[in-house]
């Protein structure tokens, strides 16, 4: 109840708070309320809306997901109440005035009572611009209470409860809430319907003129329906969409809570356990953007499920448990930007898994026990920019061209890989991409591994479990500028790896926490730039067992990072252990007698020599 009581505290200081705004807002709250006036933009909806945080990348002034706050419609100051409500919720209810715009509808979470909201609840309010309601998250507040188990009850939203906010709603969040005759009945009436095209409000936006320019060329789209045919699969009906909806309207009550909610643009079902969705769940919702049906128990996805939202941007299916993906279930997004099937249960991903996307630039397949990525899987990604792949669950295995295709791809993340030999076809078909990062299993690089990103400016690889590198691995990187090869387990790094002949870029090497005992001889002069125009920066050495001897002196001192914690330690000789490498040089070890010598061995000329004894 502790929680409760933070609740209430927060309620009371916000209830003891005058904020003077230019507008007042006359009002009678009921106690277990509180109503104020805020600005949209301080309204928490960024909790649950996504904004995206990489606007940077895209250099797109459409791709814009996060609020409207331009929205013509939302006024300046708005009317927000927030409750929490228990048994006599009705009655706290009925208390609220009419005029609210944003309202929080909390659970208070005592006692095991249904908490039932209908259309009678909310047809008082329709000026909702935006509702949230949540109901108690039990799994948090176990921990640190005796309440076990969901119990009977919570908030359950009866099927008709938002046709009353139909016109003015706009964002939508519901937490925890069950939900009820979400899917249609009779599933079989009509297996095939021909929809006429959804005219998108033309607002200048050369997206949805393009989107238009695509879709006028079609007129019509044949839309198959409900997948759970029992046995009738062969007497499909192709039917005009008008008499579809006829037929339709018959049972409009069951067919789907946001039905009428056409204004809606941000819609989140969180942790609802929604089990079964349809396409007659969402159609209508033409201004759709942002869609999250995160943490529930979808397995999978019906055909063309999204249909009849033809303007959605953002697409979360994150921690659903879908095992599998066909490309009609996502048919029809042809706005989309952002998709994110984080935490599902998808093992392969080919070029039968996914529709053309024209518009997509995330995709985000983390967390999911991926084992094959068949080739030219992401063919019809070829807008995207950033993608990941892989997660604990199970291992990452590619194949010859997985990536082919990715034409525009900047960022690719890929974990729990597994690759014993890393070689150059792997990495095909990504010409723009910047940023490569991996993590999992790969015994050994092969020359030319990524001679095909001829863009890539950072590459990481760190915690590879890397062992061995061909001299020509990084082959053709003229662009990189930073090469992570940390917690790996090289145990020596082939001559001429690196040099800023070849990556004329190369401003970072890491090193650290490998195996190495030495560095080739001509280490650092590879890494001297001859114009002194741009300049190297550094290389990381440290938490490496190092063998202290005078060979050490090619080291430039200048290049290593040497403070505290990442210095250079010197794991033997003996003598020398945790002695800091040029601290040993300098001290502990007497390479005066041995400099002349080395120098003719490796032929190094006077001034280089002079140059890297700066200290
Ligand atoms: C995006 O650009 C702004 C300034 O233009 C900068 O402050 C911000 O850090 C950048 N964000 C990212 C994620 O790069
Ligand atoms: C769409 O088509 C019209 C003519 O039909 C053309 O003027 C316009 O440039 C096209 N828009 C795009 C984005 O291709
Ligand atoms: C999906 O994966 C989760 C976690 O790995 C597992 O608990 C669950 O049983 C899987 N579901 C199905 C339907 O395979
Ligand atoms: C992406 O692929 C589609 C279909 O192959 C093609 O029409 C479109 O021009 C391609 N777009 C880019 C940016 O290459
Ligand atoms: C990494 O892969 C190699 C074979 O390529 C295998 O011998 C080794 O056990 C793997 N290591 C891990 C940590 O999975
Ligand atoms: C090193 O070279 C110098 C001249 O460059 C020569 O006098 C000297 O004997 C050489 N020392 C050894 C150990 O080879």
């Amino acid at each position: 109840m502790i929680i409760l009581i933070l609740v209430f505290t927060l309620l009371n200081e916000c209830l003891g708070q005058i904020v003077d705004i230019g507008y007042v807002w006359e009002v009678k709250c009921p106690p277990g309320c509180s109503c104020e006036v805020q600005k949209l933009a301080d309204l928490p909806l960024h909790r649950w809306i996504k904004t995206s945080q990489d606007q940077n990348l895209t250099n797109d002034a459409n791709y814009e997901l996060g609020l409207n706050t331009d929205h013509s419609i939302i006024p300046e100051f708005l009317n927000v109440a927030i409750c929490v409500i228990a048994e006599d919720y009705e009655e706290l209810l009925d208390k609220l005035p009419s005029d609210i715009q944003v309202f929080t509808i909390l659970e208070s979470g005592i006692g095991d009572y249904e908490i039932l909201l209908q259309s009678t609840t909310f047809q008082r309010f329709t000026d909702l611009i935006s509702l949230d309601i949540q109901g108690i998250d039990y799994e948090s507040v176990k921990r640190n209470s005796d309440i076990a188990q969901r119990k009977q009850g919570g908030i359950i939203l009866s099927v008709d409860s938002l046709y009353p906010l139909g016109l003015n709603l706009l964002y939508l969040n519901l937490e925890r809430v069950r939900l009820t005759s979400l899917s249609p009945t009779r599933k079989n009436k009509a297996n095939l319907v021909i929809k006429p095209m959804n005219t998108v409000a033309d607002d200048g936006n050369s997206n949805k003129q393009l989107l238009n320019n695509i879709t006028q060329s079609t007129g019509h789209r044949l839309i198959f329906l409900s997948q759970q045919n029992n046995g009738q699969s062969d007497d499909k009906e192709i039917l005009p969409y008008d008499v579809y909806k006829q037929e339709m309207e018959g049972y409009r009550e069951t067919v789907g809570l946001f039905t009428g909610l056409g204004a809606l643009t941000h819609l989140r079902v969180y942790d609802c356990d929604l089990k079964d969705i349809s396409w007659h769940m969402f159609d209508g919702l033409n201004n759709l953007i942002q869609l999250s049906l995160e943490k529930n128990s979808l397995k999978f996805i019906p055909e063309f499920c999204f249909y009849g939202t033809p303007n959605l941007k953002v697409l979360s299916l994150a921690s659903n448990q879908l095992l599998t993906l066909k490309s009609v279930d996502l048919a029809g997004l042809l706005m989309l930007e952002d998709l994110d099937l984080r935490g599902n249960n998808l093992t392969f991903l080919s070029e039968l898994s996914f529709p053309p996307f024209p518009m997509l630039k995330t995709a985000d397949f983390q967390e999911n026990p991926l084992d094959s990525i068949f080739p030219s899987t992401f063919e019809i990604m070829n807008t995207t920019l950033k993608l990941y792949l892989g997660g604990e669950g199970s291992k990452l295995y590619l194949q010859k061209n997985s990536f082919l295709g990715l034409c525009r791809l900047q960022t690719l993340h890929l974990y729990n890989l597994e690759i014993p030999v890393l070689e150059r076809f792997v990495f095909q078909g990504m010409p723009e991409l910047l940023k490569l990062r991996a993590r999992g299993n790969i015994s050994s690089i092969d020359f030319d591994a990524f001679v095909d990103l001829i863009k890539l400016v950072d590459l990481d690889l760190s915690y590879c479990h890397i062992r061995k590198i061909s001299m020509d691995a990084f082959y053709g990187l003229e662009n990189v500028k930073r090469i992570d090869l940390s917690n790996n387990e090289l145990e020596f790094i082939p001559p001429g790896l690196f040099g800023v002949q070849q990556q004329t870029q190369l401003k970072e090497i890491i090193l650290s926490k490998n195996k190495l005992t030495s560095l080739p001889t001509d280490f650092f002069k590879m890494l001297r730039i001859p114009n002194k125009l741009s300049k190297f920066s550094i290389v990381r050495l440290d938490s490496n067992p190092w063998d202290c001897t005078c060979s050490m002196i090619t080291w430039n001192p200048h290049l290593v990072n040497r403070l505290r914690e990442t210095a250079p330690r010197c794991t033997t000789p003996k003598k020398l252990r945790n002695w800091g490498v040029f601290h040993a040089l300098r001290k502990g070890l007497q390479c005066k007698t041995l400099k002349r010598k080395y120098l003719n061995k490796s032929t190094m000329e006077r001034n280089n020599y002079e140059e890297n004894i700066i200290s």
